[in-house]
């Protein structure tokens, strides 16, 4: 059995993982078109069950879907339209575009190379028009598939060791990830991407949520080999990766947990071969928890990392207020949300950025980040363009909702090098990028709190993405140079990691 209190592992991955200017050039990789994994999990042997299409208007702001959500304990029971509208709006088509190849069916949320490694699976007591069981779904055919009949919420909620919000909760998703479909492209660097991109569709999983009236609740402790054994999947080749409470219900009878067998279905193989890229298959291991004992010790206490007081210069946010932000309503802004391929060199205004800022970080309802608002990933900026606002590298004081200059000046050419040499981060309006101190996280939460900052930052740039599309503007995610984000940032960044980043401005074509 691997420890997760092995820290050695966590800091073996990341610094192998690394990119920088010597180990993008020595990298002999290529895309190997004619072994290109499919992007959907197919069950051969298993009848869909359609689900429904409409969407319903719910009519609630954007910017107030991703910033706010229900109190824990407000009873709600999501039916069979609620969990549709849900699945659709964090990992449904959206649209597709054809090319010589092939076909992109894009989806809600913005995934590393279009590549939606990221499966859905529900466990649902009975609700109505779903009886209760265990289901995958097929974003393709909007279909479900039931796996397994009956409740199996005792044996989650035994799995999390008793987290409330699942012990209490009429559905859960389940979010796993699928290595090959991924590494494909990323190779080893596909553990980090699990976190983004599962983090990016659990924003909008938690805005939808809102919007529908359901409290929801990411968990990311669990015993893992009880719940991939739930779900039957080859931990081999897929892993479970985070939870979604959703709905409450006050007197939830406690289910004892169901003796769980392999089912043995049979899947329609991704790619006519797969290569193994052992070091995430470790990273994961040494990041799983064992026994529900450890699974409740886990969650919580999230370690209060503060920034140092301002000495810069420093810039008061300056958000819309809830009568002037844009109304968008939350459907609206995912089914127009799609990463920005170039930016218009136009600057953006002080008072958008703050809005994104402002809304984007309000806190996340997640086991890893108590008391509510705690925040793993400290966010700088590379300000190429913002009104009101000097160009500089900036870091942002959440607490005080301010923007600190670290230093002035033009550092569009520093911004395209770090996000690996790409145009989009040069010509965006800002940079965001996400720094955290691994050290003090790992420390607390062993190395799955690798897997738990790499989730927020995913789930905070997906808040992101939709703030920028709630104001017209345009976002993308980017990946980057790790240690010389952190150089460009020092020494206030000093013994930081780079964990992620998102670029925002003007999209050169808008979306309607
Ligand atoms: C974490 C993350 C990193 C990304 N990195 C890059 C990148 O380095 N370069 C790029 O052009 N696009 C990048 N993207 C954008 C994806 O390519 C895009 O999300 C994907 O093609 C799906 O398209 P959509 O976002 O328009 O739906 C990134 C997206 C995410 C979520």
């Amino acid at each position: 059995m691997t420890d997760n209190r092995n820290l050695e592992a966590a800091w073996e991955y990341h610094n192998a993982t690394k990119h920088s200017r010597a180990s993008v050039r020595s990298n002999p990789h290529f895309l190997d078109w004619a072994n290109q994994p499919s992007p959907f999990k197919i069950y051969a042997t298993l009848e869909p069950l359609p689900m429904p299409r409409e969407v319903r208007q719910t009519g609630v702001a954007a910017l107030s879907a991703i910033a706010e959500s229900l109190p824990a304990q407000t009873d709600a029971v999501p039916d069979v339209e609620t969990l549709a509208q849900i699945l659709y709006l964090s990992a449904g088509i959206t649209r597709h575009r054809k090319y010589p190849g092939g076909e992109i069916f894009f989806r809600a949320a913005a995934c590393t190379g279009a590549l939606y490694e990221v499966e859905l699976y529900i466990v649902c007591g009975d609700i109505r028009r779903l009886e209760a069981g265990v289901y995958h779904f097929s974003p393709g055919e909007f279909a479900l598939r039931r796996l397994r009949g009956g409740d199996c919420r005792g044996t989650l909620s035994e799995a999390t060791g008793g987290e409330p919000a699942i012990a209490h909760a009429p559905v859960t998703i389940l979010c796993t990830c699928t290595y090959w479909r991924n590494a494909w492209k990323y190779q080893a660097r596909t553990y980090r991407h699990f976190g983004w991109d599962n983090g990016t569709l659990l924003a909008n999983l938690l805005a939808a949520a809102t919007a529908l009236g359901m409290p929801a609740k990411v968990v990311c402790g669990f015993v893992d080999e009880d719940v991939n054994r739930l779900l039957d999947v080859d931990s081999d080749r897929e892993v479970a990766f985070s939870l979604a409470a959703l709905g409450y219900v006050a007197d939830l009878p406690q289910q004892s947990p169901s003796p769980i067998s392999a089912l043995h279905l049979e899947t329609v193989p991704l790619s006519r071969r797969e290569i193994d890229y052992p070091a995430m298959r470790e990273m994961h291991a040494a990041s799983s928890l064992h026994s529900a004992k450890e699974v409740a010790a886990w969650r919580g206490n999230t370690p209060q990392t503060e920034l140092l007081t301002p000495t810069g210069p420093i810039v008061p946010l300056e958000p819309y207020s809830n009568e002037e932000m844009a109304r968008d309503p939350i459907e609206q802004v995912i089914l127009r949300r799609g990463s920005s391929r170039k930016f218009a060199q136009t600057p953006i205004s002080l008072v958008q950025l703050s809005t994104m800022l402002e809304r984007a970080t309000r806190g996340i309802p997640a086991d890893f980040l108590i008391p509510q608002g705690a925040q793993l990933n400290d966010l700088y900026l590379i300000v190429n363009a913002v009104e009101g606002l000097d160009p500089g590298a900036y870091v942002y004081h959440r607490d005080r909702q301010m923007l600190e200059c670290l230093k002035a000046g033009n550092f569009r050419a520093e911004a395209g090098y770090l996000g690996l040499e790409q145009l989009l981060p040069s010509e965006a309006a800002a940079n965001i990028f996400f720094l955290a101190d691994l050290q003090s996280i790992l420390q607390r939460f062993g190395n799955r709190g690798y897997r738990a900052v790499q989730l927020e930052a995913g789930i905070l740039s997906g808040k992101l993405y939709l703030a920028a599309y709630a104001q017209r503007l345009g976002a993308t995610g980017l990946t980057f140079y790790d240690d010389e984000v952190t150089g460009f940032f020092s020494p206030h960044a000093e013994g930081k990691s780079a964990i992620m980043l998102v670029a925002l401005g003007k999209s050169a074509k808008a979306r309607i």
